[in-house]
């Protein structure tokens, strides 16, 4: 049986660790093989050698994070504990918060990540690999939303019903100061066993840290800052507490010390500069993950904090789909709409009202939306064959 036929996202499994692949391998937009020097799938220097479950390297790796792997003393909140998630969301950039998820939604999310990553997946590798390297990341680990055609996943029925949960809306209105927040998009990521790399450390995106529109202001006025003073601490007391972009990824599987479990460095959200290169990146940072966020968890990030995926040296492929959301001032000059008008209009009010931006007119399918494809040339060309039309 191919093992695709029977893909899932949480237990063990045979997907992965194909020894063809080279370690720190990447593609560009058609598929020409080459190591990347920098940026945030810059080749890690201290990866094992061979991309083999027993090989000596990967054991050797497997022990050091089985003695050393995890943040210590990482608090797991309850969706009750809103006063508290805010405060560690603004102390720390990340937040994990159990059970956002209940047995049916986790059932369902793990369903839908396994379908959009069997097309991923089913698409054959170069030179007999196994799988075929999305553009610009490392061997097998790929982004649900940039492997979209459409650069999302709004337009699947799953990840839409995750927008506005009785689980996440209350804490997200905590952190914005009120429900006017926006849906930027919704995607998420995830590794298969054998990603033996580890992926840089990195903020998401272009993100504009020290825009100050007068909205902007006037959010922060409502968390309980003196707007008014004009003070350097007041400018970084603002800044800090109105993260451009909120995104919260749901844990399909636990994160163990093997799995791949993603690393959040705290308390950079609102640091200018780079987070270090893998070369410079100290140890501590490497093992600063978040071991024990168990399976139907979400962790919200402020996704201007540093973070990186790790190394997945078990039999489990990590998966952790998101929805990312801004804040009302927040104007990204990458967004795109990309969710159909049927899929919005059987949406809760308060997810209709912050998903208007992302919607499409009646009839109209965004294109590219359902081709999932490694390629960034392959997607490019999916989207331009499917220009807008009325159905
Ligand atoms: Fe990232």
């Amino acid at each position: 049986m191919d093992e695709l036929d029977d893909l899932k996202v949480h237990g063990e499994t045979d997907i992965g660790w194909c020894a063809l692949t080279l370690p720190n391998e990447t593609v560009d937009d058609s598929g020409r093989l080459f190591v990347q020097a920098e940026g945030f799938s810059a080749a890690d220097p201290r990866a094992p050698r061979r991309r083999v479950y027993d090989d000596p390297g990967v054991c050797a790796l497997r022990e050091h994070l089985r003695a050393h792997n995890g943040i210590q003393g990482l608090e797991i909140l309850h969706p009750q504990e809103i006063e508290r998630a805010a405060q560690i969301f603004f102390r720390d950039g990340f937040l994990v918060v159990r059970d956002a998820l209940n047995a049916g939604q986790l059932e369902t999310f793990r369903a839908a990540s396994a379908r959009v990553l069997q097309q991923i997946l089913q698409i054959p590798g170069v030179n007999g690999r196994k799988y075929l390297t999305e553009s610009y990341r490392l061997p097998h680990r790929y982004s649900y939303g940039t492997a979209s055609a459409s650069r999302h996943l709004l337009h699947d029925p799953v990840w839409a019903s995750m927008i506005d949960l009785a689980t996440t809306t209350p804490i997200l209105t905590r952190i914005f100061g009120a429900p006017d927040y926006r849906i930027l998009g919704a995607g998420g990521d995830l590794c298969l066993p054998g990603a033996i790399e580890y992926q840089a450390l990195h903020s998401d995106g272009d993100r504009e840290h020290f825009q100050m529109p007068v909205e902007r202001i006037q959010q922060a006025g409502r968390l309980g800052i003196d707007a008014s003073a004009t003070d350097y601490g007041t400018l970084q007391r603002i800044i800090a507490h109105t993260p451009p972009v909120v995104t919260i990824n749901f844990l399909m599987t636990d994160m163990t010390w093997e799995n791949g479990p993603i690393r959040q460095i705290p308390g950079t959200q609102t640091r200018p500069g780079q987070a270090p290169s893998p070369a410079e990146e100290p140890e501590w940072m490497r093992l600063s993950t978040l071991v024990g966020a168990p399976a139907g968890a979400a962790i919200f990030r402020d996704t201007r904090a540093w973070h990186g995926g790790t190394p997945n040296l078990s039999r489990e492929i990590r998966a952790m789909p998101n929805v990312e959301y801004m804040a009302p001032w927040y104007q990204d000059a990458n967004f795109q709409p990309a969710m159909p008008y049927e899929i919005w209009a059987g949406l809760s009010p308060h997810a209709q009202r912050i998903s208007l931006a992302s919607r499409f007119p009646v009839g109209v399918w965004p294109p590219g939306a359902g081709v999932m494809h490694p390629l960034a040339s392959a997607r490019r060309a999916a989207k331009a064959s499917s220009a807008p039309v009325r159905r």
